[in-house]
């Protein structure tokens, strides 16, 4: 039997918001841990991020970062992005377009610092940005917080990095695998137009 999705538009965008919403929180869900890539003209570089955030009432992602990752300075010249998702076991792939806003110390950031749990907070704490070359092989952190030695207090200073990618999905398009035949679809969410597509 095909799933209700198969050949239902109206089915595909639910079950795509579905499986958005649940990575949020579902630590083994493969859309948990999507593909982000942005770049310039000749540069363009991808990388996989967490998911923190899915809310479709604003057709809205969101993502953490440090301020000084080189996809911030990538971000200020040329704010579009795309994200790519795929479950194996679903046999779905969502490729989305969008336009992404950089949030650092202000009340979006707050909020979601907030929620941050002592092990994520670490990230933050390096004392070099992402990507900064190093002599030796390296975490980027002082040998206490390596060990988790750190107290709640002093994870505070991770904030100062902390930074919330929020991501406006302008289009979505989707890939069924089936051995019935597969299928196709792109939602276009600024001209509010849908169609389905060869695959
Ligand atoms: C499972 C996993 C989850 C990750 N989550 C994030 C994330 O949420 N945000 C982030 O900036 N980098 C995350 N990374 C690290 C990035 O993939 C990347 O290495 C890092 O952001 C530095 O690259 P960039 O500054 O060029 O983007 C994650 C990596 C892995 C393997």
């Amino acid at each position: 039997m095909q799933p209700t999705y198969y050949e239902n538009l109206d089915e595909i965008k639910k079950k795509i918001w579905m499986m958005l919403d649940d990575a949020v929180t579902n630590r083994s869900s493969p859309f948990r841990i999507p593909v982000f890539i942005c770049g310039n003209q000749s540069d363009f570089d991808g990388r996989i991020v967490v998911l923190r955030k899915s809310d479709q009432k604003n057709n809205l992602l969101q993502y953490h970062t440090d301020i000084r990752s080189d996809k911030i300075a990538q971000l200020k010249l040329n704010k579009n992005a795309v994200m790519i998702f795929y479950d194996k076991e679903e046999k779905i792939q969502v490729r989305l377009k969008v336009e992404c806003v950089i949030n650092h110390n202000n009340k979006i950031t707050k909020e979601s610092w907030l929620k941050t749990q002592h092990i994520s907070r670490k990230c933050y704490l390096v004392d070099q940005g992402p990507g900064t070359k190093s002599d030796v092989p390296t975490s980027g952190l002082k040998p206490e917080l390596d060990n988790f030695e750190f107290t709640m207090e002093q994870s505070e200073q991770g904030y100062k990095n902390f930074t919330v990618i929020q991501c406006n999905i302008k289009s979505m398009e989707w890939l069924y695998l089936a051995a019935k035949g597969h299928r196709r679809a792109r939602f276009d969410l600024v001209l509010n137009q849908e169609t389905w597509l060869t695959p």
